[in-house]
């Protein structure tokens, strides 16, 4: 920090390592010391008593005014999240409006404390802090793999020190419904419980549901006790718990409760057909419920990928289209979320939607949750929409954030620390009047891949500190200084208890990426017998033999990529001696990326009569599930022009292809 090392006095850098950064530290000569027989503290104004008790549970001690180590003065703005934190030689002192401040004003004490606690001093300084943007959340995918009520707890925890403010709830999904609701008690006597106990098997043994609790039944849920035990635990700690019942997609588990909610046609039915009046029963009575439960002015309603075939061919959905209409099955599912809202709204509160509820007509007072990119949720603030930004790319936290084959088993991308750091939600372009609708951020955890509570808070920690200090710390990226104070926070929460990810022994990128090759095809023409699938063209016809591979997932855009079987063929402009011929290809199973079946190379002189010279077969255990680069290389000794390249796609459904150079020696 800049103020840091122009000051005069020796403190150690560490006095002032907080997380997320403050937005303005002065230093100031002198220490305090830290009392022997730890910190007293005392309350004005507004007493707190919320907030005497957590501060207890850190070993300080209530005490007079006059003698407290630790004085602070609270006001009654609820909402207000500043603080000054000022360490004098004697005591120190907070002074926040409201009482989220006066916590948070707590927390950056503590992480100073903490930092001290070797040389038993703390800097004196002056902190004055304030939020950059009011919505600093972290998302749970409780419906994909289960977690219990201390689990959340322990993250509200977590979340709190980050100075994080909304815990988003995924409470409903496919893979199992997780609140209870009193007016459809098979939410939670049938669609909260499946015969295998992680995602991943579930998935691949047919998505079924069952009976439970019981031998054989796995899943659970949240009574409406737990989640008021959860909401009033994190309220203390100034986060609010926003909870997400998606509609009209991602419910199977709902129609497979109440097969009268979903569309009548033959067939399998996965979501709710928006046709049928009872759906709309069924979505308010149970959003009545959560409301009752969740104080929180939001409520999200997902919104995300529905699965919109049943509705072209189901009589409701026609009827109701014809009835009200609509055009198309967009617009169809655009009804449903603004009746939703409607309802909502009614009720005083006010919903959040995934971007795709962008599509046929966003509802009037929509706030959008923008995670396909940032383009949804551009255009949502350009309507004039408030909107929080969690763009896959940099925020969602279920990528691997290391190397794969030293990292558990993930959906696959990469998405290290640094990259979630490197992510400026306001755009260069981005008008002030848009701006004003950036609520914040978001770190989402989709849990498919995530059985365990450890695994997750892997997959959380350090990442969430990067959302934190975007959400938290002013405009302004210094990678080596976060990394510095996300080590020394990893090291804190480490000792909690808290499984976070080996940031000190980060592998980092794959290693080949950040070689330049040189072989005899760089540089040469590739025409293309099958054309590569145009989601995934990477560079365009010169990725193949530019030199350049390709790092730990397809997303960095070096990857070119193929949804049937790959032909190709290299002109090397001339007749060459060739010894040797290989191609990377990868293996992402949670991305359906799988490796060729087999690759074969054949040569010619003249482009049209074309010898095979070797063929190399998928060696690799079909049940390896981590990510993986595997070369297929032949040594070859032959004189050529043309080099074809032809990869037989793996034989699992829906398998695609993905490599990233053609290498030719
Ligand atoms: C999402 O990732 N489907 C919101
Ligand atoms: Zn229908």
């Amino acid at each position: 920090m800049l103020a840091l090392a122009l000051s005069p006095c020796l403190v150690n850098a560490a006095d002032v390592d907080i997380l997320p950064r403050p937005a303005s530290v002065e230093i100031q000569k002198g220490v305090f010391r830290i009392p022997a027989g730890g910190l007293t503290f005392a309350i004005k104004n507004n007493a707190c008593p919320e907030l005497q008790e957590l501060l207890q549970g850190y070993g300080w001690k209530p005490e007079q005014w006059k003698k407290a180590n630790v004085r602070i003065t609270i006001g009654d703005d609820a909402a207000a999240e500043n603080y000054v934190l000022t360490v004098g030689s004697k005591n120190v002192t907070v002074e926040a409006p409201g009482r989220g401040g006066a916590l948070y004003g707590a927390q950056t004490l503590r992480q100073m404390l903490e930092a001290g606690s070797a040389s038993g001093e703390i800097a004196q300084c002056r902190i004055s802090d304030s939020p950059r943007f009011p919505y600093r959340g972290l998302h749970f995918d409780v419906s994909r793999n289960f977690r219990s009520l201390d689990f959340l707890k322990k993250q509200v925890d977590a979340m709190a020190e980050l100075k994080l403010n909304r815990m988003h709830l995924h409470l409903t999904d496919g893979a199992g419904w997780r609140m209870e609701i009193d007016s459809y008690p098979r939410l939670t006597s049938y669609a909260a419980w499946r015969p295998q106990a992680r995602w991943t098997d579930w998935a691949k043994e047919g998505a079924s549901y069952c009976d439970g609790p019981g031998a054989g039944a796995y899943g659970g849920y949240y009574t409406k006790e737990q989640m008021r035990e959860l909401i009033d635990y994190a309220a203390k700690r100034n986060i609010t718990v926003i909870p997400e019942i998606e509609m009209p997609g991602h419910s199977h588990e709902v129609v497979a409760a109440y097969p009268e909610l979903g569309c009548e046609i033959d067939g399998p039915v996965e979501d709710f057909c928006p046709g049928k009046e009872a759906t709309y029963e069924f979505l308010t009575r149970v959003l009545d419920e959560v409301i009752e439960v969740f104080p929180s002015e939001y409520i999200h309603i997902g919104g995300d990928e529905a699965g919109k075939a049943a509705w072209h061919k189901c009589p409701d959905c026609r009827r109701r289209m014809d009835a009200e209409g609509l055009n198309n099955v967009e617009e169809l599912q655009s009804y449903l979320i603004k009746r939703i809202e409607k309802h909502i709204n009614a009720k005083g509160r006010r919903m959040i939607g995934w971007d795709e509820i962008l599509e046929g007509g966003v509802a009037p007072n929509a706030t959008v949750m923008s995670w396909r990119g940032t383009e949804g949720g551009r255009k949502a603030m350009a309507e004039g929409h408030d909107v929080i930004m969690t763009p896959g790319e940099f925020c969602y936290l279920d990528y691997s954030q290391d190397a794969p084959f030293r990292e558990p088993i993930s959906i696959g991308g990469y998405t290290p620390l640094e990259k979630v750091y490197s992510y400026e939600p306001v755009e260069a372009d981005m008008s002030d009047d848009e701006a004003r609708h950036l609520l914040g951020v978001q770190g989402n955890l989709w849990s498919e891949y995530v059985y365990d509570d450890s695994h997750a808070e892997h997959m959380y920690y350090p990442r969430a500190f990067a959302i934190a200090e975007i959400g938290w710390s002013p405009r302004g990226k210094d990678y080596a200084d976060f990394r510095r104070r996300a080590l020394t926070m990893n090291r804190h929460l480490a000792d909690k208890g808290y499984a976070v990810f080996d940031l000190a022994n980060e592998y980092g990128e794959r290693r080949e990426k950040a070689d330049t090759l040189t072989h005899l095809a760089v540089g040469c023409p590739v025409s293309y017998t099958v054309m590569y699938n145009s989601k995934y063209p990477a560079a365009g016809n010169t990725t193949l033999t530019d030199g350049l591979q390709g790092g730990w997932t397809y997303g960095d855009r070096r990857w070119q990529g193929w949804s049937e079987d790959m032909d190709l063929t290299i002109d090397l402009g001339a007749v060459k001696p060739i010894h040797y011929i290989g191609a990377s290809f990868m293996h992402s199973e949670g991305a359906w990326v799988h490796l060729p079946e087999q690759v074969t190379y054949s040569v010619s002189e003249n482009g049209t009569d074309f010898t095979e010279v070797a063929t190399i077969y998928n060696d690799v255990d079909p049940t390896f599930s981590k990510i993986m680069m595997k070369n297929y290389g032949a040594p070859v000794n032959v004189d050529a022009r043309y080099v074809r390249v032809q990869a037989r796609q793996n034989p699992r459904p829906g398998a695609w292809i993905f490599t990233d150079e053609i290498v030719v020696n």
